[in-house]
């Protein structure tokens, strides 16, 4: 078990760069394994969860290498992968598991996959349900809906799916067993979570299309596929990692930090419409891909998928925060932020109250218990609810021992907190954060005075 102190900080200065995206990262694996010919991927990211990915393909007989900093994966074609000899070992990863059960489902063969104790206590019906419907054989090895998954050949169709989350790994295990099915398929969800497998896959090749609704639900469509091909792909900076130094920069009194090249794909950049509604100074510069289908503010039918991610350098500057509301759609766009801004809402003055928010009880650990546990434990007001919590912010946090239960979010988002607060915090089990952020301690190091 690793322990690390955090001691209240001075004023952060300084420019920092983020790692890649965890999310495109997984994605570039995936499908340049099952697209003809090498994939190119700079600034993967080297989290645990990404290596869980490689480790897969590598087992299922894809050659993945690295050259001067890029990652080539050499692709075998849709129908290329080989039967793996052992089980497939997903770890902590839940994208790995979900979307690896779609392209799993259009095989000719059986492979099982598991992971440790939390993938194996997540939920799988969800995936489960659509693929089997598709003619999927996906079975739980112990019959709870959990991993391990055995997965067996089986003949796949088109249907159209109306999920009942708004999930991106829902919606992505359903799009890539279409690629392998009889005809179209495609995916109804109550509003637009993360788009990178629709703007990805129509880069390697794919047919895929997707339109928003009048009343906020989103459909993504894809057709029978013969081949995708292989591409270059510059992964941006990963939000989900940028977002635990944009609050260190606006919590800590005279700070002010550039994180450059992060990623602001819309579906993924609710924290920064967040950290603006609760008064944050926060400017944008050198923004690339920002169209009408990418702005941070639109709210972008995004009826054209735009091809490439759009990314900024973000400054911030330390700021008196207030409190805010949070659901409805915007959940999806921050699912992974809630640990952090749970923090920065406990330093804002008035109350916060997130909503919408179930989901955050099937993630890394249960983050309505945990987010409570942690903060109550540093004297925050914060009261727990079936879909969120309502923080009363304000008053200052005290050091505290923290338990991550394993979690990397939320070691790193406690030890945010831990900066702004009075004495030392202590965050168990840190190494938990090598799962999306190796360097994020070492980062954090950098910009402390
Ligand atoms: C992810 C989707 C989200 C997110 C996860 C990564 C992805 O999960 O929480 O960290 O890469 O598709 P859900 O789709 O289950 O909300």
């Amino acid at each position: 078990m690793s322990v690390r102190s955090i001691y209240p900080g001075n004023h952060l200065k300084g420019e920092i760069t983020v790692p890649g995206d965890k999310s495109i990262s997984h994605r570039s694996v995936m499908f340049g394994s099952i697209a003809l010919g090498t994939t190119k991927i700079t600034n993967f990211l080297k989290g645990a969860d990404c290596l869980s990915t490689i480790g897969c393909f590598q087992r299922m007989g894809i050659e993945i290498t690295e050259e001067a900093g890029s990652i080539l994966v050499h692709g075998r074609g849709l129908r290329g992968l080989s039967a793996p000899s052992e089980t497939l070992n997903v770890g902590n990863s839940g994208t790995t598991t979900r979307l690896m059960s779609g392209i799993l489902s259009g095989q000719s063969f059986t492979s099982v996959m598991s992971g440790d104790d939390s993938l194996n206590s997540r939920p799988m019906g969800r995936i489960m349900t659509p693929l089997n419907q598709m003619g999927a054989r996906i079975r739980s090895i112990h019959d709870n809906y959990c991993a391990p998954l055995r997965v067996e050949p089986g003949e796949l169709h088109g249907i159209h799916y109306q999920s009942p989350v708004a999930s991106a790994q829902v919606k992505s295990a359903v799009l890539l067993a279409g690629l392998y099915a009889d005809s179209e398929t495609s995916v109804t969800e109550p509003a637009l979570s993360r788009d990178h497998t629709e703007r990805m896959l129509k880069s390697f090749g794919a047919e895929i299309s997707s339109a928003i609704h009048e009343d906020g639900c989103a459909t993504a469509c894809i057709r029978p596929c013969r081949e995708l091909y292989g591409q270059t792909i510059q992964v941006p900076g990963d939000i989900s990692s940028a977002a635990y130094f944009i609050a260190a920069g606006l919590l800590v009194p005279g700070s002010e930090l550039l994180i450059k090249n992060v990623g602001t794909n819309p579906t993924r950049a609710g924290i920064l419409k967040v950290c603006e509604a609760m008064g944050a100074d926060i400017t944008y510069l050198n923004c690339q891909n920002m169209d009408s289908n990418t702005s941070l503010t639109g709210n972008g039918t995004a009826a054209s998928i735009a091809p490439g991610e759009p990314t900024a350098d973000i400054l911030v500057r330390y700021s008196q925060l207030h409190g805010t509301a949070i659901g409805g759609s915007l959940i999806p766009t921050l699912i992974d932020e809630i640990p952090i801004i749970a923090v920065m809402a406990a330093c804002a003055k008035g109350t916060t109250v997130i909503r919408d928010a179930a989901e955050l009880k099937v993630k890394e650990t249960n983050r309505i218990d945990t987010v409570t546990e942690n903060l109550r434990a540093m004297g925050a007001d914060i009261t727990p609810t079936e879909d969120g919590m309502i923080i009363a912010g304000g008053s200052p946090l005290k050091g505290a021992y923290i338990k991550s239960y394993l979690d990397h979010r939320i070691a790193m988002a406690f030890a945010i907190a831990g900066l702004t607060a009075e004495g030392e915090t202590t965050i168990e089990d840190s190494q938990c954060v090598d799962v999306s952020y190796p360097e994020f301690f070492a980062t954090l190091e950098c910009i402390l005075n």
